[in-house]
This record gives C-alpha cells, sequence and structure tokens, in this order.
C-alpha cells in the first residue's frame, strides 16, 4: 500500500462515512467491502441479491447488505427519484423500473441521506456510473460542471508538489470549452486541497506560454484562464503555460517571468480530454508515477469509479478516497 492510501485510509477513519457498493455480484467489491469494515475506513452497504451475494462466498458478517428488489425503502426511494426527476417526465411507475439497476438504488440512497458516497464501475462502464450521479445528485452549489482528476504521485521527482500533483480532466468532458475549462480548474484546485492538503498552484497548459504561439486553442486556454481567476480570485493559477514552463522553475522563470504559478505548478489542468488522458498514462506508464482516479470532481455528494480491471485493494483505496471527498464537502 502506498503512503498516499495509507494517509488516505487514516484520515478516513478518523471520521466514518458510510459508502454505498453496489455490485454485489464482484468478488473484488465483496472482499473489499470486508476489508474495509475490518480496518474500520467506513461502514458499507452493499447492493445485490442474496443469491449473488452469497455465491462467492465471502463472510459478510456485520456488513449490511440490501437488495433493491424486496428492500423497505423502495417506494419511499422512488417517490423521491419521481420528484427529482419530474420535469423529465418521471413517474413513480417509472421510478420503481429504475430502482432495479443497483446503480440507481445506491445513487438514490445517497440523494436520501442514507449513505454519504458511493464506489462502484467494477462491473459497470463509465458513462453508466456517472449518468445516474449526474441526473440525481447534480453539481455543487456554484458548480455547473462535472469533472473528474488524477491524483499522480511520481517517484524521485521534486516537481510540483514534491512530485505530487493533480491532473485534469482525464476521463469525463472530452472537449471542454473556455467556461468547462475554468469550471475544471477551481475543481481540480478543491481536490487538491481535499485529497493532498497544501495550496494548490494551477497551471491552465497549452502549447504556448504567455502569448508566445496563437491560435483559437491558445484563445481557449487564455479564456478559461481569465474566467477561472474571475470564479476563483483567491487561487494561485496562471496560464497560458507550456507543461515545462509550468513545472520546471528555471523554464518557468525564462517564459513566463512574471507569473506566480511558473515553476511550481501542483494541479495541470489539460486543455482536452484526449490530451488528459494520455498525459497522465505517459506520467503513469514511462515516469512510473502512482495514479489515483479518475476522482470525479464537482458532484454534490462522491461517486467514483473504478477501472474493470481494479483488485479489491484498489476498491478498498478508493472508498478512502470517497470518504475524504464526503468530509470535505460536509465541511464547505
Ligand atoms: N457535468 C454536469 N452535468 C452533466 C455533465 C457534466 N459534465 N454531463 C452530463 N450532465 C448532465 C446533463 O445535463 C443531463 O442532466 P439532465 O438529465 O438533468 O438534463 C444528465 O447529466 C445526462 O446527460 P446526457 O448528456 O444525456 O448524459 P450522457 O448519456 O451523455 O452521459 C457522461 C454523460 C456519462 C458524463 C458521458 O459524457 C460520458 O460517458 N463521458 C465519458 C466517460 C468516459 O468514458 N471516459 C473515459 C473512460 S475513464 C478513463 O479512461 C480513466
Amino acid at each position: 500500500m502506498s503512503q498516499f492510501l495509507d494517509d488516505m485510509i487514516a484520515q478516513a477513519k478518523a471520521d466514518k462515512k458510510t459508502i454505498v457498493l453496489p455490485e454485489g455480484n464482484d468478488i473484488r467489491t465483496l472482499k473489499a467491502a470486508r476489508s474495509v469494515v475490518d480496518q474500520g475506513i467506513a461502514d458499507v452497504i452493499v447492493l445485490g441479491t442474496p443469491e449473488e451475494i452469497a455465491a462467492h462466498g465471502v463472510d459478510l458478517a456485520g456488513i449490511t447488505t440490501i437488495d433493491p428488489a424486496s428492500a423497505a425503502d423502495r417506494d419511499e426511494l422512488a417517490a423521491a427519484l419521481a420528484e427529482r426527476r419530474k420535469n423529465k417526465g418521471m413517474t413513480v411507475e417509472k421510478a420503481q423500473e429504475l430502482l432495479n439497476d443497483v446503480l440507481y438504488y445506491g445513487t438514490m440512497m445517497i440523494y436520501c441521506g442514507k449513505a454519504d458516497g458511493m464506489v462502484t464501475g467494477a462491473v459497470h462502464a463509465t458513462g453508466d456510473v456517472l449518468r445516474p450521479a449526474l441526473q440525481i445528485i447534480k453539481t455543487a452549489p456554484g458548480v455547473k460542471n462535472v469533472s473528474s482528476a488524477f491524483v499522480m504521485i511520481v517517484p524521485d521527482c521534486e516537481l510540483g508538489d514534491h512530485g505530487r500533483f493533480v491532473f485534469a480532466d482525464c476521463a469525463v468532458n472530452d472537449d471542454p470549452d473556455a467556461e468547462k475549462l475554468a469550471q475544471i480548474a477551481v475543481a481540480s484546485a478543491a481536490t487538491f486541497k481535499a485529497l493532498l492538503g497544501g495550496e494548490p498552484r494551477v497551471a491552465m497548459l497549452s502549447y504556448s506560454s504567455y502569448g508566445s504561439a496563437k491560435g483559437h486553442l491558445v484563445d481557449k486556454v487564455q479564456e478559461a484562464t481569465r474566467m477561472a481567476k474571475e470564479a476563483a480570485p483567491e487561487l494561485q493559477l496562471d496560464g497560458e503555460l507550456q507543461l515545462d514552463a509550468a513545472i520546471v522553475p528555471e523554464v518557468g522563470a525564462l517564459k513566463a517571468p512574471s507569473s506566480p504559478v511558473a515553476g511550481k505548478a501542483n494541479v495541470l489542468v489539460f486543455p482536452s480530454l484526449e490530451a488528459a488522458n494520455i498525459g497522465y498514462k505517459l506520467v503513469q506508464r514511462l515516469g512510473k508515477a502512482e495514479a489515483y482516479g479518475p476522482v470525479t470532481q464537482g458532484l454534490a455528494a462522491p461517486v467514483n469509479d473504478l477501472s474493470r480491471g481494479c483488485s479489491a485493494e484498489d476498491i478498498v483505496g478508493v472508498v478512502a478516497i470517497t470518504c475524504i471527498q464526503a468530509q470535505a464537502m460536509a465541511r464547505a
């Protein structure tokens, strides 16, 4: 287990939250549930039929399990879902049907205050994990756009925050406009604070530094920088910056000498999903960095997606991260 995850687990234990694990048909999820509860990281609720939960032979003694098909609060959740989505034509009958889907059931548990967060995606695709959260939990106050970030821990590295960075948006918004990019920047700063602690220094990345190149892609990042500064004037945030100008002190001093962020950025906001997704994988694979994510940011309550190749230990880590996000939201 990494130092970062050890820290997350210790923080999660300090103020225990309740996390829904809806994929009770998945053995890694069941093993993770056992481990989370045994370590005292969080209280968990596992969703699934008794048969699918029992099929894997994992001892869930002391852990709450719910079968959405026969749950006591099903009518209450259906009524709440119908009310929440009534402007989209949702009825109680349609809501009852949707609640057969564990992802909708788990999301409604959060919406109705029965859980603080959800971790899922060992079996389901990213879009299916995020859609109920976007439709029902929706964005946090003041946030218009949900996005995602990766925490990157680069070994033997003094750049950023001693090798610790947040990269965004690596998984959700495929072609963010300037407004979305600005929102991603502000949300990523909050993610840095919540998960890594300390002061975020946000660089809005481009292939240009301070107007060294021209073009519509540069214009977009310049506009996003202006909007993010307006939205969060208290943040240390600057752009547009090339990657080297953002994180290497000598290059930052050369290319953007007046910038408060150049050379010492620890939050890197990429201009598109392609750049961000490729960027984090390059650092992970060639730089041998640990990559934690995608961590969803900007929702009113935390819902995090897993890789379908995840291990039970990975799920435990994401549960801890989700608890820290829930703690930070409770403080906000
Ligand atoms: N922020 C806030 N709300 C949003 C966002 C967003 N980024 N995107 C969609 N919504 C809202 C919509 O406004 C809509 O709300 P409404 O129903 O109340 O009007 C609701 O969510 C559903 O919107 P749709 O556009 O119908 O949803 P869609 O089916 O397109 O799903 C999703 C949205 C899930 C985010 C989709 O864009 C997606 O799948 N993104 C890519 C995820 C992915 O596959 N990433 C790569 C893999 S991860 C990795 O490699 C690490």
